[in-house]
C-alpha cells in the first residue's frame, strides 16, 4: 500500500511513486537480479531511461544499483555479472555477443525504432533494448512496470511494438493558465503571462507520460485566440522551445494548435485564402522558424471552420485546401498536420428538423477522401456528436479509406462528471475500438492499428512495417492496414488531456486511470479494460488485493453507473448549457447547436433513419440496415436513431418510461454503492487519498439523486405515465 506520494514537493507522482515494495522476501529476489545497471549508448532518451531505472530501483527496492564504470563501457570485453543493461538492439548484441548468440534475441530491425524488448539472457542479465532510444525508454519503463506489478523476473521474452505511430494527448490549455473543460487545475505548461515556468513539474509530467507510450504532445486548446496565436514566433517562441526541450527526452514530440487565419492577425496579410500564395509563403517561412528552434517538432493541430474559428470556407476552399496547405510547410521538417473533423453548423435552427449535426463531418469529409497529403492526419471525434456518455461510433472512421486517420477520445470528463463523478472511460473506448467497421475490420484497424494485438511474449510478433516514415513520427511497428493498402502510416489515437496543476493531477484521483489506460490502449488496442485498470492500481495505490479487487469492480461499473442516471437510451445533452455539468433537460433542446432529443408528451427521441428521418443511418456501411429499424437498433441507442412512443417495448421487455425510471433509480442507487465500496476499504487506504476520493463520491451519490429526480419528474410530467413500482417522482 502506498503511504503517498508527495515526493517532489507540492504534487504526487502518480503511477510513477515508486514506493518500497513491501514484501521483503520478493525485494530481494528482485534486488538479487538489479544490483548493477548498464547503460549502452549515449543521447537523450538513454539518459533518461538511466535516470528513471535508478530512481525506480531506489524506491522499489530501496537502493540503487551499481552502476558499470566508463572504462567497463568502452571495453570490448564483456562486463563480469549479471546486469540490467539498456541499449539499442544492435548496439548491445555487438557488445554482448554471448547472449545476442542466443535464438531470437532480438535486432533494432524487428523491433522497429519505438518497439522494444525485455530480455532475460542466458548470462542472468535482464536486457531492455529498443529498436531506436524510444523503444530503449519505453523498454526501461515496461521492465519498471513489472517491478511495480509484481511480475517475475525470470525468462522474460517481452517482445512489444506500439499499434500505432501516432499516439497523442491533446491540452486545451490557454496562454492565461486556464483550460477549457479543464477539472483538474490550472494549466501545467501557462501561466498568466509565461509559459515554462514549472519546468521540473513538465519533466515529471513527460514522464508520465513516456511511461505510457505517449509520443506527441499538442499544448494548446485548439480553440486558438489572440494570446496563442502569438506562440509561433518571437520570444514566445522561445519559451515553446524551452518545453519542447523537455519533452524531447522523453520522446515526445510537441505540436501547438493553430489559427487559420494567423497570417492575418499576426503575419499582417489581408487574407488567410490557403491557395493565396503570400499565405503558403507566410505559412512556410513561420513553419521554418518554429522547426529551426524547435529540433523535431511535431506539427500542426487544425480546428477549423468550427464553432466559430476561422477556416478555408471564408474564402470558398474545401479542407484538403487548408490542410495540404498547411502540410506542404511541414513536409520539410518531417511534421504532421492533425486537422480535425469536428465540423458542424452551430447556429441551426432548432425548428429545423432536417439539418442533423450527426451527419456533419461524414458529409463534410468523405468526399475528400484521398485528396490529403500524406503527412495530413484527419482527427475525428468517437462518436458524430460530442463526447457523449453514450454515442454510436463515428461513421467517417468506418468511411475513410484512402486517408490517415485518428482516433479522438476525451480523457478529460466534460460530459461524464468533470471529475467529480468516477466514470471510467475504458470500457465505452473499448467498444469503440472493438467495433466492426464492416468485412472484419475494426475501428481499431482503421486508426492504423493493424497488427495491434500482436504484441507477442514469444517474441513472435509481426514485423513492423518497413517503410521509414519521414520525421516526427516513425512508421515502423506499424501494419498495413488492411482497408487501406501500404503508405507511410501517421495515424492513431489522440485524446484531451484531463491533467491541471492539482496535486493528484486529474482532479479525482480515480481519473488517473482514464489517463494512464488511453496510454496503455494508444499502444495496445488489444487489452482489455480491466487488465489495465488493475495495473493502474497497483502502480499507484499499492499490491493490496482487497484495493484493488474493490477498485477494480468500481472503475470496470463506473461508466454503466454514469450512463444509468444521465443519458437514457443514446440521448445525451440533457446537461446544463456551457459548463456542461449537472441535470437539465431542456438545457439544450432549443438552442443552436444541434442537441436535441424531442421528447412531447407521446414519446422522446430523434428520427434519423433513412426512409423517415435525416438519413443519418444510412452513413454506416454495414450497420445501417441494423440502426434503420428499431426492431433491430440495440436498446441502448434507440433515443439516437429513433423517434418512439414512452410505451415501445425494448429488447429488455421494459417500456421505454418504465426503463428511463428503473434506471435512474438503480444508477443512484449504484453510485451510493461505490461510495460504500469505499468505505469498505478505509482502513486500507492512506487517509489523505481515502478522504480525497470519499468526498467526491459523496458528491456524485448526492448528485446522482438530483439527475434521478429532475429526470424522472421531467419525464412523468410529459407523459403522465406513472413509474409501474410506484416510486417517488416528483
Ligand atoms: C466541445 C467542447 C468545446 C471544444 C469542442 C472541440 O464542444 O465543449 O469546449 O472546443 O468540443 O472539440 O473543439
Amino acid at each position: 500500500m502506498v503511504t503517498n506520494h508527495t515526493a517532489n514537493g507540492e504534487y504526487e507522482q502518480a503511477w510513477l511513486s515508486y514506493e518500497l515494495i513491501g514484501d521483503e522476501a520478493l525485494r530481494a529476489k528482485h534486488a538479487a537480479v538489479c544490483a548493477r545497471l548498464e547503460v549502452r549508448g549515449m543521447g537523450a532518451e538513454l539518459t533518461s531511461a538511466r535516470l528513471e531505472l535508478r530512481r525506480a530501483l531506489a524506491g522499489l527496492l530501496g537502493r540503487l544499483p551499481a552502476e558499470v564504470s566508463a572504462d567497463e563501457e568502452s571495453g570490448a570485453q564483456e562486463p563480469a555479472g549479471p546486469a540490467i543493461v539498456v541499449g539499442l538492439a544492435d548496439a548491445v548484441r555487438a557488445e554482448r555477443p554471448a547472449a545476442a548468440g542466443e535464438a531470437g534475441f532480438p535486432d533494432n530491425g524487428s523491433l522497429g525504432d519505438e518497439g522494444y524488448a525485455i530480455w532475460s539472457g542466458a548470462d542472468g542479465s535482464v536486457y531492455l533494448l529498443g529498436g531506436g532510444a524510444r523503444g530503449a525508454l519505453y523498454a526501461a519503463f515496461g521492465f519498471i512496470r513489472l517491478l511495480q506489478t509484481g511480475a517475475e523476473l525470470s525468462e522474460l521474452r517481452i517482445v512489444e511494438r506500439p499499434a500505432y505511430p501516432l499516439r497523442m494527448i491533446d491540452h486545451w490549455d490557454n496562454a492565461d493558465g486556464t483550460i477549457e473543460r479543464g477539472y483538474a487545475g490550472g494549466s501545467l505548461f501557462f501561466e498568466a503571462g509565461r509559459l515554462g515556468g514549472r519546468i521540473g513539474r513538465i519533466r515529471d509530467y513527460a514522464r508520465l507520460q513516456a511511461s505510457i507510450g505517449i509520443n506527441a504532445v499538442a499544448i494548446n486548446n485548439v480553440n486558438v485566440h489572440d494570446e496563442e496565436t502569438r506562440l509561433l514566433a518571437g520570444d514566445r517562441l522561445a519559451d515553446v522551445a524551452r518545453v519542447a526541450d523537455v519533452l524531447r527526452e522523453y520522446g515526445i514530440a510537441l505540436y501547438l494548435s493553430v489559427n487559420f487565419a494567423a497570417p492575418i492577425e499576426l503575419g499582417g496579410l489581408a487574407t488567410a485564402d490557403p491557395l493565396a500564395p503570400a499565405v503558403a509563403a507566410w505559412w512556410g517561412d513561420t513553419t521554418a522558424e518554429v522547426c529551426r528552434r524547435i529540433p523535431g517538432f511535431g506539427g500542426y493541430v487544425v480546428k477549423a471552420d468550427s464553432e466559430h474559428r476561422p477556416g478555408p470556407f471564408t474564402y470558398g476552399r474545401d479542407h484538403a485546401d487548408g490542410a495540404n496547405m498547411l502540410a506542404d510547410a511541414l513536409a520539410p521538417f518531417g511534421g504532421t498536420v492533425v486537422w480535425r473533423c469536428f465540423v458542424y453548423n452551430c447556429r441551426q435552427d432548432w425548428r429545423d428538423r432536417r439539418t442533423d449535426r450527426a451527419r456533419a463531418a461524414y458529409d463534410h469529409f468523405m468526399p475528400l477522401d484521398g485528396a490529403f497529403r500524406d503527412n495530413v492526419v484527419l482527427q475525428i471525434k468517437h462518436g458524430p456528436m460530442d463526447f457523449q456518455v453514450r454515442e454510436p461510433v463515428s461513421p467517417l472512421l468506418l468511411g475513410l479509406r484512402r486517408t490517415q486517420i485518428a482516433l479522438e477520445l476525451q480523457i478529460t470528463q466534460e460530459y461524464t462528471g468533470q471529475q467529480r463523478h468516477l466514470c471510467y472511460l475504458l470500457p465505452m473506448w473499448k467498444e469503440v475500438l472493438d467495433f466492426d467497421a464492416g468485412a472484419g475490420v475494426t475501428v481499431a484497424d482503421a486508426a492504423g492499428g493493424a497488427g495491434a494485438g500482436q504484441n507477442a511474449a514469444d517474441g513472435q510478433g509481426e514485423a513492423g512495417n518497413e517503410e521509414e516514415a519521414p520525421g516526427g513520427h516513425d512508421g515502423t511497428g506499424v501494419g498495413e492496414n488492411a482497408a487501406r493498402g501500404k503508405r507511410v502510416w501517421r495515424g492513431g489515437l489522440a485524446a484531451v488531456s484531463n491533467v491541471g496543476t492539482d496535486a493528484n493531477w486529474t482532479g479525482h484521483l480515480l481519473a488517473q486511470a482514464n489517463w494512464y489506460g488511453f496510454g496503455r490502449l494508444a499502444w495496445d488496442p488489444s487489452a482489455s479494460a480491466e487488465a489495465i485498470g488493475r495495473e493502474w492500481i497497483r502502480m499507484a495505490l499499492g499490491s493490496d488485493a482487497n484495493v484493488e479487487e474493490t477498485v477494480i469492480t468500481m472503475l470496470l461499473d463506473s461508466h454503466a453507473i454514469y450512463e444509468s442516471y444521465t443519458a437514457p437510451l443514446g440521448v445525451g445533452w440533457m446537461v446544463n448549457p456551457d459548463h456542461h455539468y449537472g441535470p437539465n433537460v431542456d438545457g439544450y433542446e432549443y438552442s443552436p447547436w444541434g442537441t436535441y432529443h424531442y421528447a412531447d408528451r407521446d414519446g422522446i427521441g430523434v428520427d434519423r433513419t433513412v426512409a423517415t428521418g435525416t438519413g443519418y443511418a444510412g452513413q454506416y456501411p454495414a450497420a445501417a440496415a441494423m440502426y434503420e429499424s428499431p426492431d433491430t437498433c440495440p436498446d441502448e441507442l434507440l433515443l439516437f436513431f429513433h423517434h418512439v412512443p414512452y410505451d415501445r417495448r425494448l429488447k429488455s421487455g421494459k417500456t421505454v418510461i418504465q426503463h428511463i425510471y428503473d434506471s435512474r433509480f438503480e444508477g443512484a442507487e449504484r453510485a451510493a454503492g461505490l461510495l460504500a465500496s469505499w468505505d469498505g476499504i478505509a482502513d486500507r487506504l492512506p487517509p489523505r487519498v481515502y478522504e480525497e476520493v470519499r468526498t467526491r463520491l459523496a458528491h456524485q451519490a448526492e448528485h446522482a439523486l438530483e439527475w434521478r429526480d429532475q429526470l424522472n419528474s421531467y419525464f412523468y410530467r410529459k407523459s403522465g405515465i406513472p413509474d409501474a413500482l410506484g416510486r417517488t417522482i416528483y
